[in-house]
C-alpha cells in the first residue's frame, strides 16, 4: 500500500487563516493526501488567532510553535529553529505557506534546507518597496519555492521577469476569496447582533471602516497623528469603526492621540465579523493588504492608505484607490463616495471561490508522480 502524502500548511498570523482554511477542507477529499497544520504562534491572542480559527472552521494546529512577537530576526529566527524541528519528524512531501508575513519566509527556507518541496500561495505580488518587510520575505520566498501559486495576473508577469520556469508558475486565483464566499454564506444563517460590534449597537445605520497597522503609519507619532487628524474629518461626516491591532492600540496610547467621539475604537474583530462590517460599510480606509483584496470582490470602496500596492489588479478592475501622502484629498473623496460617485468595479479573474480547489488537484498531481 502506498503512503499518504504528508503536506504540511503553515500559518502563523492572522492573514494565514483565511488563506489556508479552504485547503484544509479541499485536502479532506483526498484520501492521499494528510494535512498536518503547523501555527508559528507569530499572532497569539484570542482576537488575532484563535477567533479566526473558529469562524473559519479549522481544526486546532497539530504543532504550536509559540514564536511569539520580538524583533524581525528573532521571529524569523524562531520559526526556521522550531520549524525545522518539525521538518525532520515529519518529513513532509510537501510543505505549503502562504502570504508574506514573517513565518512565511521563515517555514520556507527551514522547508527547503531540510530538502522539501514548497509551494508559495499568493506568489509574485511585488510592492517595489524594499522598506516594506512584507517585500522581502515575498521576494526570499519566491525564489526558493518549488511551485508559485498566484491570485492575480501582475504576480505571473514579475514571475516570469525574475526568471521562473512557467511551469512553476500557476495562476489559479485567491484562495482569500474562497474563504470570504464561504464567510458571506455563513453570515447570511446568522444574528449579528450577537456582535458587539454589530454597528455598535444599532446605532449607526452608515458608517466608515478604519484599519491601520503598517509600521510605517503607526509607528511613527507625526505620521499617525496626521492619519487621524484626517479621519476625525472624516467622522465629521459619517461616524467610523475602527477596530484596532495590537500594535496600533500601543502607538495610540503612548502616542496619547485622542479620537474624536465620532470614531469608535474596538478591538480587534473576529473574520466573520469584520466580513459583516466590511461588506455593510460604505468605505473603509486601510493600509491592509488583503482588505484590498476583500472590498475590490465586495464591492465596497476602498481608499488604501499606502503610496504604493502589491496588489494591483484592485486599482485596474477593483474599487481600491491608491491615497499615498495625498491624505488630505480623503475628506473629499470620500465626500464624493458618500454622493455615490464610485467605481462598481468588476471582479478580477478566477477570483471564483474555487482557487484552493485548482491548487490542491495540481498538488496531488505533483505528489504523485
Ligand atoms: C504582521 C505581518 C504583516 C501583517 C500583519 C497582520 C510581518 C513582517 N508582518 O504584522 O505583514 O499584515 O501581521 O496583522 O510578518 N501583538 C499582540 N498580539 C498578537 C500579535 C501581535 O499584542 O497576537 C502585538 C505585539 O506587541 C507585537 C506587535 O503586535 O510586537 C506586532 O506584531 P507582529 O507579528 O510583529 O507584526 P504585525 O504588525 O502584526
Amino acid at each position: 500500500m502506498t503512503r499518504r502524502k504528508k503536506v504540511v500548511f503553515v500559518a502563523g498570523a492572522r492573514p494565514n487563516f483565511m488563506k489556508i482554511a479552504c485547503l484544509l477542507k479541499e485536502c479532506r477529499k483526498y484520501k492521499a493526501i494528510r494535512a498536518i497544520v503547523v501555527h508559528s504562534g507569530q499572532h497569539y491572542d484570542n482576537e488575532m488567532s484563535e477567533q479566526f480559527f473558529k469562524d473559519l472552521d479549522i481544526a486546532p494546529p497539530r504543532y504550536f510553535l509559540g514564536v511569539g512577537s520580538g524583533s524581525h530576526a528573532e521571529q524569523t529566527g524562531r520559526v526556521m529553529v522550531a520549524f525545522e524541528k518539525i521538518c525532520q519528524k515529519e518529513r513532509p512531501d510537501y510543505v505549503v505557506v502562504v502570504g508574506d508575513v514573517n513565518s512565511t519566509v521563515a517555514a520556507c527556507l527551514a522547508a527547503k534546507k531540510c530538502h522539501i518541496r514548497v509551494a508559495h500561495i499568493e506568489a509574485g505580488l511585488r510592492s517595489f518597496d524594499m522598506a516594506m518587510p512584507e517585500e522581502i520575505n515575498r521576494m526570499v520566498t519566491d525564489s526558493i519555492s518549488d511551485d508559485l501559486f498566484v491570485t492575480e495576473q501582475s504576480g505571473v508577469t514579475h514571475l516570469r521577469k525574475e526568471g521562473h520556469a512557467a511551469k512553476k508558475i500557476h495562476f489559479v486565483g485567491n484562495t482569500m476569496i474562497d474563504s470570504l464566499i464561504l464567510a458571506m454564506k455563513k453570515i447570511q444563517r446568522m444574528d449579528p447582533r450577537s456582535w458587539t460590534s454589530y454597528p455598535l449597537q444599532e446605532q449607526l445605520s452608515s458608517y466608515g471602516l478604519l484599519t491601520l497597522h503598517r509600521p510605517s503609519n503607526v509607528d511613527s507619532k507625526t505620521q499617525l497623528k496626521r492619519l487621524l487628524a484626517v479621519v476625525d474629518q472624516v467622522a465629521q461626516e459619517i461616524p467610523i469603526i475602527f477596530p484596532a491591532h495590537p500594535r496600533t492600540r500601543k502607538s495610540i496610547r503612548e502616542f496619547k492621540v485622542k479620537l474624536s467621539k465620532n470614531i469608535h475604537l474596538t478591538h480587534p474583530l473576529g473574520y466573520l465579523e469584520f466580513i459583516f462590517l466590511c461588506q455593510k460599510a460604505g468605505f473603509i480606509l486601510t493600509d491592509s493588504g488583503g482588505i484590498q483584496e476583500e472590498t475590490t470582490f465586495l464591492k465596497v470602496p476602498c481608499f488604501t492608505l499606502r503610496a504604493n500596492t502589491e496588489r494591483p489588479v484592485t486599482l485596474e478592475k477593483g474599487t481600491n484607490i491608491l491615497v499615498g501622502n495625498n491624505i488630505e484629498q480623503i475628506p473629499r473623496l470620500v465626500h464624493q463616495v458618500l454622493r455615490g460617485q464610485s467605481r462598481a468595479g468588476q471582479t478580477p479573474p478566477l477570483w471564483d471561490g474555487r482557487a484552493s480547489q485548482r491548487i490542491i488537484k495540481i498538488l496531488v498531481r505533483k505528489l504523485m508522480i
